[in-house]
């Protein structure tokens, strides 16, 4: 297990993955694929069997990972989300402000790098970030260390986490349908169980190429809201569709 892990992680997008996270997709591959599965466990694995394992591993880490952190600096270009919305900050912040109202505490799930734009919020926010892999999650400290900033860092996978601090406003930026596995059912209970006034959730409405999606709108989505009965207000940016939703 330790040698194909490390196989996999030897790709320069990947190998910032904790290997715990590595080994739960290897695991899920192997459950699908039982032939492989056997050889696995008989020990009789071929070249060409770890070279499949390898790439079909990596293919889904760089879809929930991979693709997003683009390079090892500390600027919001470095990962594609926050590059997208390069320009909008202020304006998208005080949008969702005017709703809200401005918070004394921020809940950031699967933040990437949006807590470089904590000064476009201003400074007197506690500002929680939680991301997944050790390494990020060190270099967000490193920046609220020499930034000043008010808040904390958490590691989490939130595939499987789910008790955090409570918030006035917990963002959920792009991600409830790039968890894997049951996006919709941890969605779900991620939206249930924070404990937040208000969530801010977003998707993308434009693929990783650019182009517009056919159906952006997540209809999934907002029937969920609608079944657990928390009342919501929607807009849109150039390449995401944003809900307001009111918990509390
Ligand atoms: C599409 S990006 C969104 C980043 C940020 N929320 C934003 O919109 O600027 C998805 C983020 O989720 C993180 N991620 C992927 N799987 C995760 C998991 N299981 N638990 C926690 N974070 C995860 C990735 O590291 C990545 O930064």
């Amino acid at each position: 297990m330790k040698e194909i892990i490390k196989k996999i992680k030897s790709k320069k997008t990947l190998d910032r993955l904790d290997d715990t996270f590595v080994e739960s997709f290897l695991n899920i591959f192997l459950k699908k694929n039982s032939k492989l599965n056997k050889k696995y466990l008989d020990g009789e694995l071929k070249k060409k069997d770890i070279r499949i394992i390898v790439k079909s591993v990596r293919n889904n880490l760089n879809r929930f990972y991979g693709q997003f952190w683009t390079s090892d600096k500390l600027k919001l270009e470095s990962h594609r989300s926050t590059k997208e919305r390069l320009g909008i900050y202020d304006k998208l912040y005080s949008f969702i402000f005017s709703i809200t109202c401005r918070p004394k505490t921020i809940l950031d799930l699967a933040c990437g790098l949006n807590p470089l734009t904590y000064k476009n919020i201003g400074n007197d926010i506690y500002f929680i970030a939680v991301e997944l892999t050790e390494y990020d999650c060190g270099k967000i400290k490193e920046y609220f260390e020499r930034e000043n900033i008010k808040g904390e860092v958490i590691r989490a996978d939130l595939r499987t986490y789910n008790t955090f601090p409570s918030a006035d406003l917990c963002f959920m930026f792009k991600i409830l349908d790039s968890l894997g596995g049951n996006n919709n059912l941890i969605a779900e209970n991620l939206i249930r169980s924070v404990k937040a006034k208000y969530i801010v959730a977003s998707f993308s409405t434009k693929n990783v190429k650019g182009k517009k999606m056919n159906y952006p709108k997540r209809g999934w989505f907002e029937i969920m809201l609608r079944r657990i009965g928390y009342r919501f207000v929607k807009f849109d940016t150039n390449n995401e569709v944003f809900y307001i939703i009111k918990k509390l």
